[in-house]
């Protein structure tokens, strides 16, 4: 097992009714901004029982945070935030929402020029306002993280940041707030989670089987609730099983001492963009072909994912990889998310473009070998079309 310093210190409110107790976790005099999306917490009861639970509280709202949000919007945010010296925020909604308050935490008190250093040049964070927040979409992991993905509309630039001062005081995880969940989102939310999983288990064996088994049981939870979540959204037992499990596939305790990879992550967010393309879904894109390209320097994991997951265990190695990329193409595709690039009416030239983009931004050494080169990302996109 590698080395590993492990650290988070999100404290999760978990369960139906929860809401009611952030009071109890904000300091009685902060003066809060409450930040929010397109409005589906006003559709939910959310919104309400935030309003009631901080009644006693003072409170400003900032809605319109845009699913990948968006720099500029967010920019506003920290203007009007600075002009009534806010020092508490609360994020209510989807990854999106508590990505962008992350964002809008750090630029507050970010001391250099433009805030987008912290994006573009990865300036450091050396300290944030805090923040908490209600998670309503299972999926990201952003509730208990401290990573958070920005959109520059602009340059049509996407690009993550993480810092220590950017976890969550808090969240709120009450699977009530997701009855509400369109299809859609909660098929991104089980291949997104499935995917942060994969991405921090089919890596190379470092004997850490407690790692790889807390993996799979990951996999295991999702495979079998993610058609559940599907055919009954609102069921309180599904969604919370859910919603654990997106929370699990990425707070950093299945990553420790393993190696990791991200280059399906790295590559897939060119894909949102610069064609707004779901996140999970150009992650279905992107992982089925860089899992045959990588084939070899990751077979034995491949092997026994495809053993332990799927129950592939006849043929020769070849053919059981082939079987298990197959069978995790076959769960992405039975929840409606397609997996190739042509299913999107993306084609070679947007794979050109990536290309040129990350031989601008002398992108190298992806994956957890640190051996994908541009070159490798062109053959993989090539391969999904
Ligand atoms: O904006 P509103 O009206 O709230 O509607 C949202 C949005 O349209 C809606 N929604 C959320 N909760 C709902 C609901 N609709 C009905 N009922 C509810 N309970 O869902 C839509 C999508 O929301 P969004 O927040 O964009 O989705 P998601 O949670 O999948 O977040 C995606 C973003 O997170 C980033 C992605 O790149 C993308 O920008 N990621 C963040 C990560 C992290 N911080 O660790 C890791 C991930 O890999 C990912 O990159
Ligand atoms: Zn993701």
């Amino acid at each position: 097992m590698n080395n590993f310093t492990f650290y988070n210190p999100v404290k999760i409110l978990f369960g139906k009714g929860q809401i009611a107790s952030i009071k109890n976790e904000i300091p009685a005099n902060a003066r809060i901004m409450m930040t929010y999306g397109g409005g589906s917490i006003k559709k939910n009861g959310v919104y309400e029982q935030v309003k009631e639970a901080l009644k006693d509280h003072t409170v400003l709202e900032f809605e319109g945070i845009e699913p990948n949000p968006h720099y500029e919007t967010l920019m506003q945010a920290v203007e009007i935030a600075k002009r009534h010296q806010i020092d508490f925020f609360l994020a209510v909604g989807g990854g999106s929402v508590i990505d962008g308050t992350k964002f809008i935490v750090a630029a507050m008190n970010y001391e250099g020029g433009d805030p987008w250093e912290i994006l573009s040049i990865k300036a450091p964070v050396t300290s944030a306002v805090p923040f908490g927040a209600i998670l309503t979409l299972p999926a990201t992991g952003s509730e208990m993280n401290s990573g958070s993905v920005i959109t520059r509309v602009e340059t049509q630039e996407k690009l993550a940041f993480g810092s220590p001062f950017t976890f969550p005081k808090f969240s709120v995880l009450d699977p009530e707030t997701t009855f509400t969940l369109p299809l859609r989102q909660i098929s991104n939310g089980i291949v997104d989670a499935y995917t942060h999983v994969l991405e921090q288990y089919l890596t190379y064996p470092v004997n850490a089987p407690l790692q790889d088994r807390m993996a799979e049981s990951v996999l295991l939870t999702l495979k079998e609730e993610g058609p559940k979540a599907l055919q009954n959204p609102q069921d309180y037992d599904v969604m919370a099983n859910f919603m654990w499990c997106a929370t699990m596939a990425l707070n950093g305790v299945i990553r420790v001492g393993v190696p990791t990879d991200w280059a399906t992550h790295y590559i897939a967010h060119e894909l949102t963009a610069l064609h707004g393309i779901d996140h999970a879904r150009t992650l279905a894109v992107v992982l089925p072909s860089l899992l045959r390209y990588k084939q070899e320097s990751k077979k034995a994991k491949l092997l026994q994912y495809g053993e332990r997951v799927w129950g592939v265990n006849a043929g020769t190695e070849d053919e059981r990889i082939e079987a298990t990329i197959q069978a995790t193409i076959a769960f992405f595709e039975s929840l409606d998310i397609r997996t190739r690039l042509s299913d999107y009416e993306v084609g070679e030239d947007t794979v050109k473009a990536i290309v040129q983009r990350f031989h601008e931004r002398g992108v190298k050494d992806l994956g957890e070998r640190s051996d994908i080169q541009i070159e490798d990302i062109e053959e993989i996109l090539m391969k999904s079309i």
